[in-house]
This record gives C-alpha cells, sequence and structure tokens, in this order.
C-alpha cells in the first residue's frame, strides 16, 4: 500500500535499525517490535502514537528562535525518521513549508559548510567523472523515482554557491513527497560539483565542496554528458529534474536531453506552467472566455516568451487559427513593443510582433519606440503580464487607464524579487477600487481593502513540479513533453478557489495541494498517453494509479530479519 513504509526481509536490527531513517519510528516501535529488533534498553519504555510523537516534536520545533535552527532541526528531523518528519510538515504545512524551501533554504545553502550534518543524497565531483557510475551505485537506496540535480551556480536568488547548493535538491525533494507523495527513499537529491567562482567560499576555510574555480565551456558539457550517460545506464526510468542551473547552461542542457530520457527543467518549464496556470484560472474568474482577450505581455525574455507560448497554444486549443491566436498578444521589450516593422526581433519575439497597420497614428517616443502607456492607452487590454524585471514598471496611470476600460483587469506583476516586482500587490488593489485580480512572483500580505481581505496568489512552482513527478511515476510516462506541461497548467486553472469564490486566492490554498497534485497528475497522464510516451490507461485506471503512488506518511510493521 501506499501509505506504509517499506517492508524490507532483511531488516536490520538494534542501533542499525534506528540509523534508518525511512525504517525509523523512534518511541513508536511496538512492545513486540522491541523484542524482535533489539530495541530492549535502546528506547525509553513508555510506547507513544504517531500523532504524539508530533506534538513532541512540534515543541521541540517551537523552541527554536530563529528560521535556520528551525531548518537545521527539521532537516535533523528527518535525517533520523522521515515519516514523523514529514507527518509533523503536513500537519503544519502552511508553517514548515517556508522553513524547508523557500525562503529559508537560500540561508541553509549559504551556510551549507556550517550546518552540514550528515550524508544525504549525492556529491558528483569533477575529479570524480571518470566514476559516476559507481558514484550513483553508492545511493543509499537502490530504486529511485525522482532525482533533482543542480550544479549550484544560480541558486533562487542567490547566485553560486558551489556544493551548498545541494540544499535546494534536497529541499525541493522533500516537497516532492509532502506535496506530490512520492516515497521518500525513492527520491535522490545531487549536487554536481565542478567548483565555484563565489570567492567567499573560497575562501572559508569550513567550505566543504571542491576547492577549483568552475569548470567552463567543453569540459562543462561533457562532464554533464557523462553524468547523464550514467543516469541513463544506471536509472533509465528515473526522472531527472535540473534545478537552478545557469541560464547559458540550463537551455543547451534541456534541448540536449528532453528527447533522450524522462527530464524537465523545473526553472524553465514549471515557472511558465504556474504562471500560466494563474492566468487562465483569473480569466475563469472573470466569466471571459480566453478568446476575448487582449494580452499585454511586459517583458518579452524568456519568461515571457513562455508564458505567451503556453497562452498562444491555449488560444489555438479554443478553436483560433495561428495568426488569430498571435493577434491576441501586445508584447513589449526594452526597445518597447514588438511589430512587424522591427528587424531586431529572435525569431521566438517574432512570433508575437503585431502587424504594423494596426498601429498606424499610436503615439510614439522620439526614438519611434511604442511604450507601454501607449499600448495601454489604444487598446482594451484585459490582461497585464510584468516578467521584465523592472520594479515600479506599472505605473498609477497606466493601471488606472487599464481600470477605466475593464471591469476586472487581470495584472499579474511576476518579476522576483520584491523589489523588482512591476507592481506592489496593495497598489494594484487601491489603484483599481478592489477590481483587480493579482497574482505575483515574490509573496505579498494579504490586501485589505473596502471591508475584504484580499488574498495575493503567489506563482510558486511547488503547484507544478510535485505534481508533474506524481504524474510521470503514476502514468508510467518516459518523456515530459510540452503538452504535458500545458496540461499542468489548465489543470492547475480548473482547481483555482477563486473558481468558487471569486475573492478568493486564485492558486490553491497550501492545506489542499495534495488534492490539487493528484487532479495534475491525472492530467499529466492523460496528455502523456495522447503524446504516446505512456502505455495506455483509461481514467479511472490512472486515477488508481496516481491514489496508490501518492504516500502517505504512517507507520506499518517492520518483517523480520
Ligand atoms: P529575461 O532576462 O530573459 O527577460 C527579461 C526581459 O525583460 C528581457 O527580454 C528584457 O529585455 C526585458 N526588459 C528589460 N527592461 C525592460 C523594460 N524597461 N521594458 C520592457 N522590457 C524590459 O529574464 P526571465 O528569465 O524572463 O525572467 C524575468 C523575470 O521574471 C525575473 O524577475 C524572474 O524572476 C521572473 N519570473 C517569474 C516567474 C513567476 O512565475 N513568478 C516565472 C519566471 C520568471
Amino acid at each position: 500500500m501506499a501509505t506504509t513504509q517499506p517492508v524490507l526481509s532483511n531488516a536490520p536490527r538494534g542501533m542499525d535499525l534506528l540509523d534508518r531513517p525511512i525504517l525509523n519510528k523512534g518511541t513508536a516501535f511496538t512492545e513486540d517490535e522491541r523484542s524482535r529488533f533489539g530495541l530492549h534498553g535502546l528506547l525509553p519504555p513508555h510506547i507513544e502514537a504517531l500523532n504524539r510523537q508530533v506534538v513532541r516534536a512540534y515543541e521541540a520545533y517551537k523552541r527554536k528562535d530563529d528560521d535556520l535552527e528551525r531548518h537545521i532541526y527539521l532537516r535533523s528531523l528527518q535525517d533520523t525518521n522521515e515519516v514523523l518528519f514529514y507527518r509533523l510538515l503536513l500537519d503544519h504545512i502552511v508553517e514548515m513549508t517556508p522553513m524547508v524551501y523557500t525562503p529559508v533554504v537560500a540561508q541553509a545553502c549559504q551556510q551549507f559548510s556550517h550546518i552540514y550534518r550528515r550524508p544525504r543524497g549525492l556529491f558528483i565531483s569533477y575529479p570524480l567523472r571518470d566514476s559516476i557510475s559507481t558514484l550513483l551505485r553508492s545511493r543509499r537506496n537502490p530504486e529511485v523515482d525522482v532525482i533533482v540535480v543542480t550544479d549550484g551556480e544560480r541558486i533562487l536568488g542567490i547566485g553560486d554557491q558551489g556544493a551548498g547548493g545541494l540544499g535546494i535538491p534536497i529541499g525541493k525533494l522533500s516537497l516532492y513527497t509532502l506535496v506530490g507523495g512520492i516515497r521518500p527513499e525513492r527520491t535522490l537529491p545531487i549536487v554536481l560539483d565542478v567548483g565555484t567562482n563565489n570567492a567567499e567560499r573560497l575562501n572559508d576555510p569550513e567550505y566543504l565542496g571542491w576547492r577549483h574555480e568552475r569548470i567552463t565551456g567543453q569540459e562543462y558539457f561533457d562532464f554533464v554528458d557523462q553524468f547523464v550517460q550514467a543516469v541513463k545506464q544506471e536509472l533509465p526510468e528515473t526522472c531527472l529534474q535540473w534545478e537552478d542551473f545557469a541560464t547559458p547552461h540550463a537551455r543547451p542542457i534541456l534541448q540536449r536531453y528532453r528527447d533522450e530520457l524522462l527530464t524537465f527543467n523545473d526553472d524553465i518549464q514549471g515557472t511558465s506552467a504556474v504562471a500560466l496556470g494563474a492566468i487562465l484560472s483569473a480569466i475563469k474568474v472573470t466569466g471571459k472566455n480566453l478568446k476575448d482577450q487582449q494580452i499585454v505581455m511586459f517583458g518579452a525574455g524568456s519568461a515571457g516568451i513562455g508564458v505567451a507560448d503556453g497562452l498562444r497554444t491555449a488560444l489555438k486549443e479554443d478553436g483560433l487559427s495561428e495568426q488569430e491566436a498571435r493577434s491576441h498578444f501586445w508584447a513589449i521589450d526594452r526597445d518597447g513593443l514588438l511589430h512587424s516593422g522591427r528587424r531586431d526581433l529572435s525569431p521566438e519575439q517574432s512570433i508575437y510582433a503585431q502587424a504594423q497597420d494596426r498601429l498606424s497614428g499610436w503615439p510614439r517616443s522620439a526614438k519611434g519606440e511604442i511604450g507601454l502607456a501607449e499600448v495601454i492607452g489604444k487598446i482594451d487590454a484585459t490582461v497585464l503580464i510584468g516578467l521584465s524585471t523592472v520594479g515600479g514598471a506599472f505605473l498609477e496611470p497606466i493601471v488606472r487607464e487599464m481600470a477605466r476600460k475593464v471591469q476586472r483587469p487581470i495584472i499579474f506583476p511576476l518579476s522576483n524579487p520584491t523589489d523588482k516586482s512591476e507592481a506592489k500587490a496593495d497598489d494594484l488593489i487601491r489603484w483599481t477600487d478592489g477590481r483587480a485580480l493579482v497574482a505575483t512572483g515574490s509573496p505579498f500580505a494579504p490586501v485589505s481593502y473596502g471591508g475584504r481581505t484580499i488574498p495575493i496568489a503567489q506563482c510558486n512552482n511547488v503547484y507544478i513540479f510535485p505534481a508533474m513527478g506524481l504524474g510521470v511515476i503514476a502514468s508510467g510516462a518516459r518523456r515530459v513533453t510540452d503538452a504535458m506541461m500545458q496540461a499542468a497548467a489548465e489543470a492547475l486553472a480548473l482547481n483555482s478557489p477563486a473558481l468558487k469564490d471569486s475573492s478568493a486566492s486564485l492558486l490553491p490554498f497550501l492545506t489542499d495541494i495534495r488534492r490539487v497534485a493528484a487532479e495534475i497528475a491525472v492530467a499529466v497522464g492523460i496528455q502523456a498517453q495522447k503524446d504516446g510516451v505512456a502505455p495506455g490507461f483509461a481514467e479511472h485506471e490512472l486515477r488508481e494509479r496516481v491514489r496508490q503512488t501518492q504516500w502517505t506518511p504512517a507507520y506499518s510493521s517492520i518483517a523480520d530479519p
């Protein structure tokens, strides 16, 4: 059953058993188990149920007085008793998710060498490049469903952390288990330690990574290839998720391997999918169709184009031709509106170039550019998305003009971190008299307006990647296609709380996220079948497989050695 610990026929005894975090029950070992496994004397005599252990663990957690200490406590618990760790997390999901993942995991990566306690996952260092298969075979558990791998170069907003970047795969895989229900012993965090260019780390006498500047160029890509080939050989059916690689590496790696194994890059694909899901849910809340929207994309870089591509696909699914779908976009980058008269656009941007004849007589700057204010002034924009990294770009007159022409303007300042957000959530609510549907990239507190408290949805990847992992495992998918990402975004939108209560958050509550993950996983599995990358199951069978795969922390009996 999916709700139990693994039953090992050669279960260890005594301290060896207590030292296995996935088998250890601590004070919950029964009288009978204590006798059979030689545990009497090693444990205090009173036997506790899991829920009592959770109360005690929560008390200990509460005694910690800063976030890093809370993180260290939770990580130690994870390395001691995984069932208890996940039960505690599930019971306090809103409070503890930020402690095991963002934002506190950033500190944990910076301080990795100083707070290091016990090994978890694998360090694959460049000097050991000729024995990667051997390193993979040293993993603690033989069966692996999901690997999260980083090279530590672009950790969250804090840059190069070298080997300390391993904190991210550890944290992220905790969410794969917490939300997606991927069994903890079937996850494997990995850091590709190719050195670091972070002088602070290199000069720190306690730094635990390989003390060398980063390997670059062909040597770097050859090393990544050695790693991928070893994974294909040792763990051919495992989902390999790339995490926090610098952009110049992330895209080529994804392009090179996405048709070769079951793999995706959450920074590229997951972030677009969650933003797309939130936009689609906001459109549903307005009661209008996607076809009715005039979409302004402010910032036509990798994220902006990714989100626009997803919306364009959805428009075509609604019956529009390619040309009709393109005409709904007004994309603005650093030199103004993209239009067919411009010769400086990349091929991806050219797709969103507006026909020049629609722009005759439009006001332009001295340089001939058409800016955001002009676009908003000329069209009836219904959706405004910021992925530009230009903090404060959504100025009050622009927002007021948009809100003058549309009842429920959809305005998403998605750039991170907070100081790069194109607007503050409370300003958007005030400038639109509480009518705007807002989601952001960075977290914003709920806004009080007109006697209401308006929650602000944060486009956080946690809505997508654990569900994607669950979906590919349960469906037996061999690849992650773009259409599977699109299906995840659309399923997320269908599960928006705002569809039932228009003043609720656009994205699901954390307390409901496991249920939503299962729904998304089913949608992903159905799409995988349509794309011919998963075996055919009827929907009810797929649903059952998702249910069986989604592990819930609970103790089970352990077989005799
Ligand atoms: P990027 O650098 O590829 O794209 C930024 C684009 O904005 C570039 O094309 C740039 O030329 C353009 N830009 C710069 N100044 C501008 C101006 N004054 N007016 C109009 N456009 C301007 O970066 P990427 O990866 O696309 O990320 C953009 C932002 O979006 C980042 O802050 C990132 O953290 C955030 N992001 C948020 C997501 C979410 O769901 N919350 C998802 C992905 C990215």
